[in-house]
């Protein structure tokens, strides 16, 4: 049999719009973990495969670890901002100029500890979604402790230790002149609205011949470690 010009346009017509009516893509991202530093810039990467245009598509970036609201949302060509967690506000943006050609990566701000989490990046058109999570990791130094002196205290002296501006959430511990862990009492740890942790501990020490004391603060995931020392006149 002979395909005829006319049979073989149709075919062709044919591929088109199954090709079109269907407009499958697929939603990539990076593999690996997101490492970012507190205060800094970060992008999480998000594309489309095959590299068409999302500037017709519905962009969700959702944190997983919130229930309720989004990071982000573009839809109809615009930025929709009404359910969007009140601590993404002025920090979350698109690259508008990169959306014709499938590049729909976030850019967060000034990253704080509340950013840690699981991020969804869904597209949809109006016949096909797909989606990818990226996860993101914060890491902030904080303060060098403070040592204050509170008194005399059960036969002893009171010291108190503080640190804050921390992430992930640090250690404190108490040594003395020697390197020898002291016994102190529970660590006291909150979070501030950035999610950055605080920790105070107190301790009762007794006189040594040197009256020297340390508080340490380390955070062995981010391998930092910063000390406080303390001298104390004899009586
Ligand atoms: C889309 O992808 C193709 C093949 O990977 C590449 O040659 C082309 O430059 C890309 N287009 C845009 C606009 O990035
Ligand atoms: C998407 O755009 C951002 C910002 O310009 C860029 O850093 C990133 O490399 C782009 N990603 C892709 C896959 O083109």
């Amino acid at each position: 049999m002979k395909v005829t010009q006319l049979e073989c346009l149709c075919l062709i017509l044919l591929h088109l719009l199954h090709t079109a009516g269907s407009e499958s893509f697929e939603v990539l991202g990076p593999t690996d973990s997101i490492v970012a530093v507190a205060g800094e810039d970060i992008i999480l990467p998000c594309y489309l495969k095959p590299n068409i245009s999302a500037e017709d598509m519905t962009v969700d970036w959702l944190n997983l670890d919130f229930l309720d609201g989004r990071v982000f949302r573009y839809q109809n060509s615009e930025i929709i901002r009404d359910d969007q967690i009140p601590s993404y506000r002025r920090r979350t943006s698109l690259f508008k100029e990169e959306l014709w050609r499938g590049n729909t990566s976030l850019k967060l701000t000034r990253v704080q500890g509340t950013d840690e989490g699981h991020y969804k990046c869904l597209i949809q058109s109006k016949s096909w979604y797909d989606d990818i999570t990226v996860q993101v990791l914060v890491k902030a130094v904080g303060s060098k402790p403070v040592v204050s002196i509170e008194g005399h205290r059960e036969g002893g002296m009171g010291l108190l230790c503080e640190t804050e501006g921390w992430h992930p959430e640090p250690e404190l511990v108490w040594l003395d002149s020697k390197g020898v862990h002291l016994s102190a009492g529970p660590p006291e740890i909150d979070k501030d609205f950035k999610g950055f942790y605080r920790v105070k501990q107190h301790v009762i020490v007794q006189e040594t011949d040197t009256n020297r004391f340390t508080c340490r603060v380390q955070q062995s995931q981010i391998n930092e470690k910063m000390e406080t020392d303390i001298h104390l006149p004899s009586e």
